[in-house]
């Protein structure tokens, strides 16, 4: 299936999937030696001496279970062989809005009991406490039932969480549409000379939603920010000139999340758009490498030997791409890791993980930010993301490391006013050839507007 299929009804998907988080979880309770799993959704969190609360997040093991992202104080508890049982947490609150009531797919499959203040969860959650595998956050605490969150359990649930079910790459697909709408509304307002911030007022119009639900905080960069990796400053002016644009910014639905780069230029016949269309190739290449059985680790080396290819290619290194990988150089020019991989948290857990029993796969030396040295395995969904930049700081180290001469520094001016580039997508890990989720909801985006 790909993204022009029609979008499947997560109710025909869910059942498969609560089938299969509930036999991970009875091997993950025999592992730690309890006989209740028990997940709070989380608690709101207050600023200092304030009475505002902070954005709510939920907990990441309570929404992989259930489509509830907005519910603080409510808790899932699974028991093997019953059936599995929500406390919602509904209040009487004429201040703010309250949770609809439990409606929607997810609630055939649950005994759902309502609670109106937080306190009532503890006469329906498993006694003893001492008996149960509870996986939150030290405010989750209620009464004697406080998380222990026993290695062995979530070892081995963060593990299994890499390959994701059916359900939840439907989900996934789905996260990825909505932000190609924001893409596609955000490089519009580029072409308009709108600012960063509002660009990322018309990202956030077109998906529908903010701050608040976006994954992460928009990357909105114009000219030289395309630099900065995770900037986030949104300047409210447009630069003159205008050169070029970097947008990483994804999309959550149901709680999985999409994290897409794109990058653009201004004048789409100059040099710079010819390097972006070059990364653009060489992205799409590395995409496809992913495949079951190929080390995450063996990607990311390669994707530096093709970038500085790349460089070679533009006259911006004056070494081969494997001197430029020995030296250090190309750390200089893609100072961040390939990817990461991607689902209900988008760095999603277990990048490193050995087995699920545990244990590190360390980075190899010399890449200090890579998030992923996993072998590849059907189900796993990955980010892609190689990126070309013109950092001073970066650049600097160069020429103190000795290294001047492996770089045309006339050439890294003509190219710094751009920034730089990254391009982004996911791809899922199939038993056959890589399936980017990405590139088929920019292509049925623009199919419908043609
Ligand atoms: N948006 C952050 C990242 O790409 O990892
Ligand atoms: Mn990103
Ligand atoms: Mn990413």
């Amino acid at each position: 299936m790909n993204a022009s299929a029609p979008s499947p009804d997560p109710a025909a998907l869910y059942a498969d999937h609560l089938a299969t988080m509930m036999r991970r979880a009875d091997e993950a309770l025999a592992r730690s030696g309890h006989d209740h799993l028990v997940v709070p959704s989380g608690t709101q969190h207050w600023q200092v001496f304030d009475d505002r609360d902070y954005p709510y997040a939920v907990n990441p093991q309570f929404k992989a279970w259930l489509p509830l992202t907005r519910l603080p104080y409510s808790w899932l508890v699974h028991t093997p062989g019953q059936r599995p049982r929500v406390v919602y947490y509904q209040p009487f609150d004429y201040w703010h809005v309250v949770p609809d009531a439990p409606n929607g797919w997810w609630t055939d499959h649950f005994d759902i009991h309502i609670i109106r203040k937080p306190e009532e969860a503890l006469a329906l959650l498993p006694q003893p406490a001492a008996r149960c595998a509870i996986l939150g956050e030290p405010q989750s605490a209620l009464g004697d039932h406080v998380p222990n969150n026993p290695e062995p359990a979530l070892l081995y649930l963060e593990y299994q969480r890499s390959c994701k079910t059916p359900y939840e790459i439907a989900m996934m697909r789905q996260a990825q549409r909505m932000a190609v709408r924001g893409h596609r509304a955000a490089e519009a307002a580029f072409r308009a000379g709108h600012s960063e911030f509002g660009i990322h007022m018309a990202y956030c119009a077109a998906v529908g939603q903010d701050a608040g639900e976006l994954p992460y905080g928009n990357i909105v960069g114009l000219n030289e920010h395309a630099a900065v990796l995770h900037y986030t400053e949104l300047q409210r002016a447009a630069p003159n000139p205008l050169r070029s644009f970097l947008i990483d910014a994804g999309a959550s639905f149901h709680g999985y999340a999409s994290d897409i780069t794109r990058t653009y230029a201004h004048d789409t016949g100059s040099e710079f758009q010819a390097m972006i269309d070059a990364v653009d190739a060489a992205q799409q290449r590395m995409c496809q490498g992913v495949r079951a059985g190929v080390d995450y680790k063996q990607l990311h080396v390669d994707a530096h030997l093709a970038l500085m290819g790349i460089l070679k290619e533009f006259g911006v290194i004056t070494v081969s791409p494997e001197a430029a990988l020995a030296t250090g150089v190309s750390f200089a020019f893609f100072p961040h890791g390939l990817g990461h991989p991607i689902g209900l948290q988008v760095h999603d857990v277990a990048g490193f993980a050995e087995s699920d029993r545990g244990g590190r796969i360390p980075r190899p030396q010399g890449h200090p930010y890579l998030r992923m040295t996993r072998v590849l395995e059907p189900g796993m969904v990955v980010t892609i993301e190689p990126g070309l930049y013109f950092i001073d700081m970066l650049l600097d180290e160069v020429k103190q490391n000795g290294h001047a001469g492996s770089v045309d520094w006339a050439r890294v001016d003509a190219f710094r006013p751009y920034g730089g580039i990254r391009i982004e997508d996911e791809v899922l890990c199939t038993e056959g050839e890589a399936d980017n989720l990405t590139r088929p909801a920019f292509a049925e985006a623009q199919a419908a507007a043609a």
